[in-house]
């Protein structure tokens, strides 16, 4: 059984970007079982400090959901053209020791929404360029939802078929890439 975490960089309760995860987790298949994260709202800001010196509770169930993920999948809002600080701040908490981080070689997609015209494309592409630095391997697809409160209807439903069809191609080429990175290990083994 494949893992995939999904996070959402949203913390309202109406997110869009939530709303995108929800309607991602059907179209992942019955082989894949897909945890969306909870607590974000709970990790504090970083500090090299409290690392050191132990991390809270909120950060070791983080690095935790990461670690036992094959791969990750997060819808991102966008910021003032960028990423949405908590996300931000959870992944710097992740990222630490970078050498070990549960990051690393792991499949990761970005897709995300926003109420304006673009669909969050900056906040995904500074996304990506954060989690490749990290360490990540970052499939290219991508899903960007602009004029967010007219795509989905009452329930939360992705109403727009086009963007339906671009999420299930996320959500296949993530999965490819955990067998792909599965395979190579067995033959490196
Ligand atoms: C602080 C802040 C900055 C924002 N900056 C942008 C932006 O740069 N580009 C954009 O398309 N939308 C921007 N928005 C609007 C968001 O796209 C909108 O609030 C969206 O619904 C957030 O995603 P969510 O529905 O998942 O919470 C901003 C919203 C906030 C609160």
């Amino acid at each position: 059984m494949t893992k995939v975490l999904a996070i959402s960089g949203s913390l309202r309760s109406d997110s869009h970007n939530t709303n995108l995860l929800r309607n991602a987790v059907g179209l992942f298949g019955d082989d894949v079982e897909v945890e969306i994260l909870d607590g974000l709202k709970d990790v504090p800001p970083y500090d090299e400090d409290d690392d050191r010196e132990g991390a809270s509770e909120a950060v070791h169930a983080l690095r935790a959901a990461f670690a036992g993920a094959d791969a990750v999948f997060i819808s991102t809002p966008e910021y003032n053209s960028s990423i949405p600080g908590q996300l931000k701040n959870a992944l710097d908490w992740v990222s630490r020791p970078l050498a070990t981080n549960p990051l690393r070689n792991k499949p990761a997609a970005v897709v995300g929404a926003s109420t304006g015209a673009f669909g969050a494309v900056w906040a995904q592409a500074e996304l990506r360029k954060v989690l490749a630095a990290i360490g990540a391997r970052v499939v290219e697809a991508e899903v960007a939802v602009g004029h967010a409160p007219t795509r989905f209807d009452e329930d939360g439903t992705l109403v727009d078929d086009d963007l339906r069809e671009q999420l299930g191609e996320v959500a296949g080429a993530l999965v490819s890439a955990v067998a792909e990175r599965q395979e190579l290990a067995r033959t490196a083994a």
